[in-house]
């Protein structure tokens, strides 16, 4: 293997040798050849050894010039590698000067300075900015910046970077300069810039604190017309933060810029938050109504890294989850008070299980605080993300929103302007709740999702309910034994008559209320003076990422989806439900069906039900959801087992679902207010369903024809294409017409074709590999081909002969040549391999190890060696 061994340990951490209290940089920016001249006020820091050599972090950089304090610095000063520049002799304060020429045009990984359709982008976390100049590339090094651009005006007349603008003006040869002042002390991994011909929007506001702050938001002039939906997002996000916690924006001015080509969803650099164009463009023609919650929510959550990942830092790479599982718990807290928080929280959920969980089970398990690693872009995960927002709310759910806020603004107070650790993090929480939390802080340390087994027993003369919890978190790689964790597990027991009994509760756990705090493998616990046996309900809104077995009838599963006050567990309960049929779990498969059946059929003549959630409950679990709940993953099984109940209850309300498609049509023609989104939600399900059943494709043909706006464009476009419908590629071919100028929404009819359920679709995707629509240098059309097809297509990925696994494996070499992240995200589509039951198993391991010695990159290179472990 053509991968380096480093390999890098929190138990390692040193603070720094030295400190950069201060950097300037001055650009001289092209496409081709650009000059950063740096200069770098360094001091000694903690662990400072006198005569010790200074080492900065530098790749792919030309050095032009160096010299200390002024002077020239002579070559036996000083030593450079493809990673580092090494000065000698330096003691005490100094300043290093040095100028470097790099090759935005060339780079093609989009870490660092590069280019994009005439634009200079930066993109720096997380060891990025060592691609644009020598530095002490670490987050626990913070500075004040000055950052000089100096470019061509014809071809870059917007120069941005972080902070304040300061200072603007002309200079020879057609050439001009802006100058950016970053007062507040600032990571290289949040530093960045932006030139080119831009156009931008903007909005004045003052803050909660008095002061004047411009939004703007900056777009290719083709796309400026798509990007006042962001500037309102951007508004909405400030006000949030400043009222549900207290945080106001800190500079004179905030940045958001959109670009086509970028690999992640978008970056919070300070001041100058740089998005992929996905997140921002939207306007009623190109975006569905989730793309339009999607753009609200990322801004959301890059806004609110300016206090949980920008003012507060983080020490060092391992504590990824401080900032980025907060910011994500930040973000989805800014939606659920926007908009319906139960839907908000199904559709979490539906990630978490769906995608966390499978990682957490699969080969590339890690702590969402890992120890150690070889490429920390390979730690960019649903574990850290997903499950470190599970943390954060299971930290909220046990300490409630006033001590949890509390909480807060102390983490915020005490670490203002310091690289913090997940301890600091714990350490606020527990001063103002008095709480020990070093139990609760394993949830970080261990990998694999906990199991809860419950049991229960009424002893119907002493009127005694009790409950049996047992946890039990499965080995992980590297983890052979687990720790019992804090679990806040929320119940409730609810009477014949369908109310929740208050009954006393008594045992070995702390009960409080609704929340049962267990710590230990085992807890028992009574409840007294029942005159009948409850039916017990638990993990209310999934306050636990855990999985929870108790042995519900399909009656009670029936019943719950109606009486459960809370309503996640309600559709939880119908999950459940179609999971078991699904899976064949019921002793009595008939009764199963029959209750999901029936409980679906009152939901959909429920008209005073939210149609967003009824649409919610309407979505049975997907293939991964299955997948994640089977020892094997026999695919061939899933699928059908899946596709005859749809196909069963498609039958069984046709009418309703007819009915309801055509009574929410009036609603569904208004704008983007919550009741109209909520019933194109529901017609577009309904939709879905009707689709299976033959006549009814003329429905999707006809939503297809008339459709103004996208989602029920694409909604009946997928309908097409899922069930082949006659019309199909006609309409395929019509929706690639029209927005073929476009490259967002050519990516969706891209993902369509892509994630065809039918076998064939291998072949399509070939075609569309040798096509002109293939650029494999764009990372969204990357995953809206290769992403969708592996990620999204169990049919054709998983094809018996392996050709779905070949296919994805032919195009992996040349993709990590060009951008490792992008490739090593869907080498990791192969994470579950060890779970597939049958020959798939022997394809995908051959697969792979056919890969071994063919993916350079480290980051490629890490993972394969993690999936072959
Ligand atoms: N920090 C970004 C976020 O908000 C994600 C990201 C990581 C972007 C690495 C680019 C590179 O989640
Ligand atoms: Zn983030």
């Amino acid at each position: 293997m053509t991968e380096d061994a480093r390999i890098v340990r929190l138990a390692d951490y040193r603070p720094p040798a030295w400190r950069i209290v201060r950097t300037e940089l001055a650009f001289d920016l092209d496409l081709d050849d650009t000059v950063v001249a740096a200069r770098l006020e360094l001091t000694p820091g903690e662990s400072y050894a006198p005569g010790a050599p200074l080492r900065l972090d530098g790749e792919e950089l030309a050095l032009l010039d160096i010299a200390v304090d002024g002077q020239p610095l002579p070559p036996a000063r000083y030593a450079l590698d493809g990673e580092s520049l090494t000065v000698h002799g330096l003691v005490g304060p100094c300043v290093l000067e040095t100028r470097a020429r790099i090759h935005p045009a060339r780079n093609t990984r989009l870490e660092g300075l590069y280019a994009s359709r005439g634009l200079l982008i930066t993109q720096c976390e997380a060891e990025g900015f060592r691609r644009i100049t020598w530095f002490l590339d670490r987050p626990d090094v913070m500075s004040a910046w000055r950052v000089t651009l100096r470019a061509d005006r014809a071809r870059f007349p917007v120069l941005l970077a972080n902070g304040n603008p300061v200072e603007r003006g002309t200079l020879d040869d057609g050439r001009h300069y802006a100058v950016w002042e970053n007062p507040h002390a600032t990571p290289c991994y949040l530093f960045a810039l932006v030139a080119g011909r831009l156009e931008g929007i903007h909005r004045d506001l003052v803050t909660a604190e008095g002061r004047a702050v411009r939004l703007a938001v900056w777009a290719a002039p083709e796309d400026i017309g798509r990007c006042g939906f962001a500037l309102d997002a951007i508004e909405r996000a400030l006000r949030w933060d400043e009222q549900r916690f207290g945080r106001t924006y800190d500079l004179d001015v905030f940045n958001i810029v959109a670009v086509q080509d970028f690999t992640m969803g978008a970056m919070e650099n300070k001041g100058l938050n740089i998005f992929n164009a996905r997140y921002i463009l939207a306007d009623p023609d190109t975006a569905t109504d989730a793309d339009y919650l999607a753009v609200e929510s990322v801004i959301g959550h890059e806004y609110f890294h300016n206090w949980s990942g920008n003012r507060v830092t983080l020490r060092d790479w391992f504590q990824l989850a401080l900032k980025e599982g907060l910011t994500v718990f930040r973000d989805q807290e800014f939606t659920a008070d926007l908009h319906s928080r139960a839907v908000k929280r199904i559709e979490d959920v539906r990630l978490l299980r769906g995608r966390q969980f499978a990682e957490d089970a699969g080969a590339l398990a890690h702590p969402v605080r890992p120890v150690q690693y070889r490429e920390i872009n390979n730690f960019y995960t649903l574990t850290v993300y997903e499950k470190g927002a599970e943390i954060v709310r299971m930290l909220h759910t046990l300490l409630g929103e006033e001590t949890f806020r509390a909480g807060m603004d102390r983490y915020f107070a005490d670490n203002d302007g310091r690289a913090a650790t997940v301890e600091d993090f714990l350490a606020a929480h527990a001063a103002v709740s008095g709480r020990d939390l070093a139990q609760f802080a394993r949830w970080y340390a261990q990998a694999g999702t906990p199991q809860l087994r419950i049991d229960d027993e009424y002893d119907a003369m002493r009127g005694r309910y009790t409950l049996r919890i047992r946890q039990h978190t499965p080995p992980t790689p590297g983890q052979p034994d687990k720790q019992a964790l804090l679990i806040p597990l929320r119940f409730a027991l609810y009477g014949p008559d369908g109310e929740p009994v208050a009954a006393a509760a008594e045992g070995d756990a702390v009960v409080r209320d609704d929340l049962i705090e267990l710590t230990a493998d085992v807890h028992e616990i009574h409840f007294d003076g029942l005159p009948a046996k409850p039916l017990p309900a638990f993990n209310q809104g999934f306050a636990a990422p855990v999985r929870l077995d108790y042995a519900y009838t399909p009656a009670q599963l029936g019943r719950l989806a109606r009486i459960e006050r809370d309503a996640f567990n309600r559709w939880e309960a119908l999950q459940r439900l179609a999971t078991g049929v699904m899976l064949r779990t019921f002793a009595d498969p008939r009764a199963a069906q029959a209750a999901l059946s029936d409980a679906l059929g009152d939901l959909l003549d429920d008209d005073a039900a939210d149609p967003a959630f009824v649409a919610e409950c309407l979505a049975l679990p997907d293939f991964d959801t299955l997948a994640d709940q089977v020892p094997q993953i026999d695919v061939d099984a899933l699928l059908a087992a899946r596709e005859e109940l749809l196909d069963l209850l498609a039958e069984d309300h046709a009418d309703r679902l007819e009915r309801r498609y055509h009574a929410l049509a009036d609603l569904a023609a208004g704008g983007l207010d919550g009741p109209a989104m909520a019933a194109r939600t529901l017609r577009n399900a309904c939709l879905g369903w009707l689709a299976r059943l033959d006549p009814h494709e003329a429905l999707a043909q006809r939503q297809f024809d008339t459709a103004t706006v996208m989602t029920d464009r694409l909604g009946a476009l997928r309908c097409l294409v899922r069930f082949d419908a006659p019309g199909k590629d006609a309409a395929l071919a019509a929706f690639r017409e029209r927005y073929r100028h476009d490259p967002l929404v050519t990516d969706k009819w891209l993902t369509l074709v892509a994630a065809r359920p039918q076998p064939e679709a291998v072949e399509d995707v070939r075609a569309l590999l040798a096509s002109d629509w293939w650029t494999p240098t764009n990372p969204n059309r990357v995953r809206a081909i290769l992403g969708s097809f592996a990620r999204m297509n169990p049919v054709a990925f998983h094809r018996a002969d392996g050709a779905g696994y070949a296919l994805l494996a032919a195009q992996l070499p040349g993709l990590d040549a060009i951008n490792p992240q992008v490739a090593a995200r869907l080498l990791g589509s192969f994470e579950s391999w060890q779970r597939l039951a049958g020959p798939r198993r022997a394809l995908a391991h051959d697969t792979l190890r056919g890969l071994d010695g063919k993916l350079t990159s480290r980051d490629c290179a890490d993972l394969l060696a993690r999936l072959l472990a």
